[in-house]
C-alpha cells in the first residue's frame, strides 16, 4: 500500500491567520492545501472566494486543491484558475453541465476533480472517471468540519478504486470528512491516495505539525 498524500483542509485553521497555518503543515510534510470554498446556497455555510485562493497560492508552495461547495460550478472555472488553484473539484450534484465543466477546468490547465455528496450513489460519477484528474468521496455531508466519519463512505471509495483499476485509470481517489489516525490506514487500504483533514490537524491540542505526524505513524504502523 503507497502512503497516501495528506491534504490538510484550512476550515479548521484560525482564518486571521492563514498564511501561518498553511507555512506550519507544509514544514511538517503535508502534501496540498485543501480549500473549501462554500457558497451558502449548495451548502449552508460561507467561506472564502477566488482572492483568498489568490493570496494562498503567494503564500505557499503547495498545490492548491480547491474543492467547490457552490451552485454553477462552471461559472467560476476561470476566477479559480486565475487565482492559482492546482485542482478544482466540482460536485455533481452542483453543475447543470458536468462534462463541460471538467472540459472548462482542464481547458485552463488545472486539473479536473469531481465530487459526490453522501446520499449520492457512486454511479453518479462512475461515467466521468476518464475525464477527472481526481474522484474525491464526501464522508461527511459537506458544510462543516468537525463531523463525524460516515462510515459506507469506505465503500465508495472500493468502488470507485475498482473502477479507476478496471479501465487503468491514473486519477488520484481522495477522501474528505471526519478522518482521524484511526480511519486514515483503512481508507488507504481502500484505495485513496490523498486523504483531507481539517479538525484533526488544525484543532489538535499539541498544533498542527504533531498532528500530521501522528498521521503519518498511524500509516506506516
Ligand atoms: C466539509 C469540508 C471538509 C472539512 C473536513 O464540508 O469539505 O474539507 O474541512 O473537516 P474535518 O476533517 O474536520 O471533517
Ligand atoms: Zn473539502
Amino acid at each position: 500500500m503507497a502512503e497516501p498524500k495528506f491534504a490538510p483542509s484550512i476550515l479548521s485553521a484560525d482564518f486571521a491567520r492563514l498564511a501561518e497555518a498553511v507555512n506550519a503543515v507544509e514544514r511538517a510534510g503535508a502534501d496540498w492545501i485543501h480549500v473549501d470554498v462554500m457558497d451558502g446556497h449548495f451548502v449552508p455555510n460561507l467561506t472564502f472566494g477566488p482572492k483568498m485562493v489568490a493570496d494562498l497560492h503567494e503564500a505557499t508552495r503547495l498545490p492548491l486543491d480547491v474543492h467547490l461547495m457552490i451552485e454553477r460550478p462552471e461559472d467560476w472555472v476561470d476566477r479559480y484558475a486565475d487565482a492559482g488553484a492546482s485542482y478544482l473539484t466540482i460536485h455533481v450534484e452542483a453543475s447543470r453541465d458536468v462534462p463541460g465543466a471538467l472540459a472548462a477546468i482542464r481547458a485552463r490547465g488545472v486539473r479536473p476533480g469531481l465530487t459526490l455528496n453522501p446520499e449520492t450513489a457512486v454511479e453518479a460519477v462512475l461515467p466521468y472517471l476518464g475525464a477527472l484528474d481526481l474522484a474525491l468521496v464526501m464522508s461527511v455531508h459537506p458544510g462543516f468540519g468537525g463531523q463525524k466519519f460516515i462510515e459506507g463512505s469506505i465503500d465508495k471509495v472500493k468502488a470507485i478504486r475498482a473502477a479507476l483499476d478496471g479501465r487503468r485509470l491514473a486519477a488520484e481517489l481522495e477522501v474528505d470528512g471526519g478522518i482521524k489516525p484511526d480511519n486514515a490506514a483503512r481508507l488507504a487500504a481502500a484505495g485513496a491516495t490523498v486523504l483531507v483533514a481539517g479538525s484533526a490537524i488544525f484543532e489538535d491540542p499539541d498544533g498542527p505539525a504533531a498532528a500530521l505526524r501522528r498521521f503519518k505513524q498511524a500509516i506506516r504502523s
